[in-house]
């Protein structure tokens, strides 16, 4: 059974939405209590990951006929194929027999065979061929499709929406586009480096919180992106939106003889709920957080370099993403325990330098009470 909202409010002793709402407009957070409880986790796959735009692959990984690659929108496994008509396609990565993933990596192949009992189908979903289903006498392959999901392509990125009905991928991302399609335009010149990974003990939130608000910058990150980026309020803008979050500030750590006229610093964009990209000009990279748990989530991070960068620098860039998003890692599993201390019901946001969380957690309770 669906779980309700209203159930998990009377539960916890949580306020009413309109509450809510009201102390959210004053500045606190959502109750603390959303980001522990296990129904909210059920509710938030159900109401948020299933029916949301999630980044799935560089267009590189499904460029040619017959290429598949895998991925997850919250705890759903999706798998997107190129068919020998050139369509993009998604489907939840289950078999239709007994649930086996159909792929556990990216590959190519004219098929997609389930390596448990061998049901194979097509690159459009239907299943083609069960063995020894002649010796059934009602067993009909024709009938059997994989479950198909929603896929867009916003410039070199494709994205999946396991709502195979969902609103186009641009109904989320009209208010950066603009914005995004110029960062897009340099990022597509950037050459992949490394994939990071980052297993959190905290609540997905929690981390997409972090990764939305730059309040923290100069303090836990004053060794890594508070160096080399300015972040004070004058400097680092941020805009905010109902589904996008946008970032843009200069670079502070100017590698030796190098014009700083010329470079045009770092730019960050974020859809609600969980996939970011930015860049700057040396590095680029584009990632997305999951839940794993109520009170675990996993984040990739695929890092890009600019063709023809100074190597060295290059090399500072990304050991200084990933001390940045350790840091990040860190601060976010701490703040769990805080969140579990069942002593504080919520925080206090700062909305001058925090807008972006507000708009975030009001999207958030927006979907969960839908
Ligand atoms: S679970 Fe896929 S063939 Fe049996
Ligand atoms: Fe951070």
């Amino acid at each position: 059974m669906t779980i309700q909202m209203s159930d998990i409010q009377n539960k916890y002793d949580l306020p009413t939405e309109a509450e809510m709402l009201a102390s959210l407009a004053e500045g606190e957070t959502l109750p603390a209590t959303f980001y522990s409880a296990p129904e909210i986790h059920q509710l938030e796959q159900e109401k948020i990951f299933a029916k949301s735009w999630q980044y799935a692959c560089h267009e590189s990984a499904v460029a040619k006929p017959g290429d598949y690659a895998v991925t997850k929108a919250g705890s759903i496994p999706i798998i997107v194929t190129h068919g020998k008509d050139g369509q993009l396609r998604g489907f939840v990565n289950v078999c239709r027999h007994r649930l086996h993933s159909i792929a556990e990596e990216n590959g190519n192949k004219p098929l997609l065979q389930c390596p448990y009992h061998g049901w194979t189908y097509g690159l459009d979903g239907q299943l083609k061929t069960a063995p020894r289903s002649q010796r059934e006498p009602n067993f009909d392959c024709s009938t059997i499709s994989l479950q198909p999901v929603s896929v867009e392509r916003w410039d070199q990125w494709i994205f999946v929406n396991p709502d195979p009905d969902a609103a186009p991928l641009a109904s989320v991302t009209a208010d950066i586009r603009t914005r995004t399609d110029a960062m897009n335009v340099d990022l597509r010149e950037y050459e992949f480096q490394v994939r990071y990974e980052y297993d959190m003990e905290c609540n997905w939130k929690l981390w997409a919180e972090n990764a939305v608000e730059c309040y923290h910058c100069p303090t836990l990150h004053k060794s890594s992106f508070g160096m080399t980026y300015h972040t004070s309020p004058d400097d680092y803008a941020i805009d905010s939106s109902e589904n996008t979050i946008w970032h843009q500030g200069p670079i502070k750590w100017i590698p030796e003889g190098v014009d700083s006229e010329k470079l045009e610093g770092f730019r960050f964009a974020f859809t609600f709920p969980s996939s970011f990209f930015a860049l700057d000009d040396y590095v680029g990279f584009i990632g997305s957080v999951q839940p794993v748990s109520p009170q675990k989530c996993w984040a990739f991070v695929d890092m890009y370099a600019k063709p023809g960068a100074d190597p060295e620098v290059v090399k500072q860039w990304l050991e200084m993403w990933d001390q940045t998003l350790i840091e990040d890692k860190q601060a976010t599993d701490i703040q769990q325990i805080g969140y579990n201390s069942g002593r504080i019901p919520a925080g206090r946001l700062l909305l001058d330098s925090e807008s972006p969380l507000q708009s975030f957690m009001r999207t958030t309770l927006a979907a969960l009470t839908s």
